[in-house]
């Protein structure tokens, strides 16, 4: 391990919030906890009220998230007291896999952010938002960018691969899910597998928007990589040499795939 580096820049936006990612790329076949935002310590939240709205909310995610094929939105309490949340399960996860994982997440803010009133969690298989600000439908683009800063790919792929994932982040706008995935088949040099997905609470106009501007604010860093993810608040990317995602006919049955544990070297923060 004395190898890896880890390098970050973070960036406290106005809000003071902070996102801190973990050491690793989040594969398939485990549904790691890849990073959180919370805000600072809010006393408000210790008020019964709110403690209330929130175990509501979250139990309303995690019922409904699987049941509407992996994104809901809703918000409970009213007035000051009102807080507005979002889930979004990655596409080929199995409606199984989506609730556990909702409600993995649902339990690490509450152990990881008890006091925060603004949280969002990512896990491999999901993506967790509560706040007592609608956010919900609101583009947003900050972004972390993951990768291994030495895992060049073959210079004579990376044109095509990212042409792969230029054409997922405007095809996977229109697609119901807001979910795509594609193959470049390299032949000998192998295979590359893209995903792109948007939060199902924003247009397909603004899903292609965000995923064009993750693209262009961190091609050059990516672009020359093999293995690299990003994350969003609304979008997200992922391209790997290995297939990272279930097979979506048999993701019912929680196919898995064997993913090579990769630590990470190096985490850019957007934010816009
Ligand atoms: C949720 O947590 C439980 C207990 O740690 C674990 O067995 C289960 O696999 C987790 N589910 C997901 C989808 O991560
Ligand atoms: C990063 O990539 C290099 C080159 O392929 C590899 O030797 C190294 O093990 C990778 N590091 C991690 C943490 O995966
Ligand atoms: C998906 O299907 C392909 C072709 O049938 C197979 O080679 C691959 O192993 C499957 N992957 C997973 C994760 O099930």
């Amino acid at each position: 391990m004395g190898a890896f580096k880890f390098l970050s820049t973070l960036y406290l936006s106005t809000t003071l919030l902070l996102i801190i990612f973990g050491s690793f790329f989040c594969c398939a076949d485990t549904n790691l906890n890849c990073g959180r935002q919370c805000s600072k310590s809010d006393s408000f939240t210790t008020e019964n009220d709110f403690k209330a709205n929130l175990k509501n909310l979250l139990d309303s995610l995690a019922e409904n998230g699987p049941l509407f094929r992996g994104f809901y939105s809703t918000s409970n309490g009213e007035s000051s007291n009102q807080i507005f949340g979002l889930v979004q399960c990655r596409g080929d996860v199995s409606s199984i896999d989506c609730g556990s994982c909702i409600k993995n997440s649902s339990a690490f803010a509450l152990s990881e952010c008890p006091e925060s009133k603004d949280v969002m969690i990512w896990f491999t298989w999901c993506f967790l938002r509560y706040s007592t600000d609608n956010f919900v439908g609101v583009l947003s683009q900050t972004s972390v960018a993951i990768f291994n800063d030495t895992n060049y790919d073959d210079p004579s792929l990376v044109s095509y691969g990212l042409s792969l994932m230029s054409g997922l982040a405007s095809s996977a706008s229109y697609q119901n899910l807001m979910f795509q995935t594609d193959v470049l088949n390299a032949g000998m040099k192998g295979k590359r597998y893209g995903m792109a997905q948007c939060t199902r609470d924003i247009s397909g106009s603004d899903c292609a928007q965000c995923l064009n501007s993750q693209l262009a604010t961190f091609r050059t860093t990516i672009g020359s990589k093999k293995d690299w993810e990003i994350y969003g608040f609304n979008c997200f990317m992922w391209y790997h040499d290995h297939q990272f995602y279930f097979n979506f006919s048999t993701s019912a049955d929680g196919g898995r795939t064997i993913c090579i544990s990769l630590a990470v070297l190096m985490m850019v923060v957007m934010i816009l």
